[in-house]
């Protein structure tokens, strides 16, 4: 499947013939593959129904000219759900019945998907230095990672080890400007604030992880001027790589709107027939960002009317109390 589309900055859609196509605009965009498809997943907890038919599908986007990945949020009130298909998305969780399908058109494996979780685990007893290379050590044997057990592979990771400390670090070393933390690589975890602690666990997942990262709640606890660092820190994680798609888990509805190309909203439906909400969440509505020109835009977007009038219809018409 391929679709053209061009919007301008006001979000008119335009033209769609290549000879129009205006080099320099920001939402020029393709619409390609698949590249996840939640099929009808549900999940009951001893006989408890949390998610009922989850279905959604993220196609691989392509901006002309600019290093760009997907970005999807999943937005929904506290107990919705939001973690739980988070975790199934990334093999963590079995969901009761339905499928996570990746890009390769196979089910979700686990280890696939990396995940920042809500209280972001570091290894408090190690240093910024060595969680950093650990986890670009972990990177380097993903794809071994259903071989890992056997003596031979055992000997090689610790070769690799052993051996490879400056290789690694060159890697890590990349990133140490773009997330602010080449000044504190030598405290160990728990000196950390709260948002170098985030920084340090989202760098992590994004040495030791694919192409897909699930961060679940990256905003909360935040002050304003610390979740917009968070936002542009996201921003910046989906254009290191073309491939690289983030998957963010939030109630912060400014924030799931700024940073996102696709917006799914998660809760209970009601039943039309009594007029009471069913058992369990699912996504009932999904916003396609771009289409509204909303998509990959920098802070200046916080204070656009249409921006501001989409966060409005999502908290009064869906959210009312979030
Ligand atoms: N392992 C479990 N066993 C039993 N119930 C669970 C389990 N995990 C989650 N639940 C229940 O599933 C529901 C959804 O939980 P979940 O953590 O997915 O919500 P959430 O949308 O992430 O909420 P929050 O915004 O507060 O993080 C809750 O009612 C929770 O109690
Ligand atoms: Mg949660």
């Amino acid at each position: 499947m391929q679709r053209k589309l061009q919007l301008n900055r006001e979000g008119e859609k335009i033209m769609t013939d290549t000879a129009l196509h205006h080099k320099n605009s920001t939402l020029d965009y393709t619409v390609g593959e698949t590249i996840l498809k939640v099929q009808g997943v549900n999940k009951e907890f001893g006989g408890h129904v949390v998610l009922r038919d989850v279905n959604f599908e993220i196609q691989d986007i392509r901006r002309t000219g600019i290093t760009q990945g997907q970005v999807f949020s999943i937005l929904g009130k506290s107990g919705a759900g939001k973690t739980t298909v988070a975790s199934i998305i990334a093999g963590l969780l079995k969901p009761t019945s339905g499928t996570v399908i990746g890009k390769d058109g196979k089910p979700i494996r686990q280890g696939e998907v990396g995940f920042v979780f809500q209280n972001y685990i570091n290894f408090d007893h190690v240093t910024v230095r060595g969680n950093l290379l650990l986890s670009a050590y972990q990177g380097m044997f993903r794809e071994e990672a259903a071989d890992s057990f056997n003596p031979k592979m055992i000997l090689k990771r610790f070769l690799t080890w052993i051996f490879n400390k400056k290789i690694l670090w060159e890697k890590v070393e990349q990133y140490l400007d773009l997330f602010d933390l080449r000044i504190h690589v030598d405290k160990f975890t728990c000196e950390l604030s709260g948002g170098q602690r985030q920084r340090l666990a989202v760098l992590c997942q994004v040495l030791c992880s694919s192409e897909f990262i699930i961060f679940d709640e990256p905003f909360s606890g935040q002050d304003p001027e610390m979740k917009e660092k968070a936002c542009e820190m996201l921003i910046k994680t989906s254009q290191l790589d073309e491939y690289k798609t983030l998957g963010i888990i939030t109630h912060d509805i400014d924030c799931a709107v700024w940073v996102s190309d696709k917006l799914l909203l998660m809760g209970k439906e009601t039943d039309t027939a009594t007029g009471k909400p069913k058992p369990g969440s699912t996504v009932f509505k999904p916003y396609d960002l771009a289409e509204h020109g909303l998509a990959w835009q920098d802070a200046e977007v916080l204070r656009m009317p249409q921006f501001r009038d989409l966060v409005d219809e999502i908290k009064y018409s869906w959210f009312p109390n979030m």
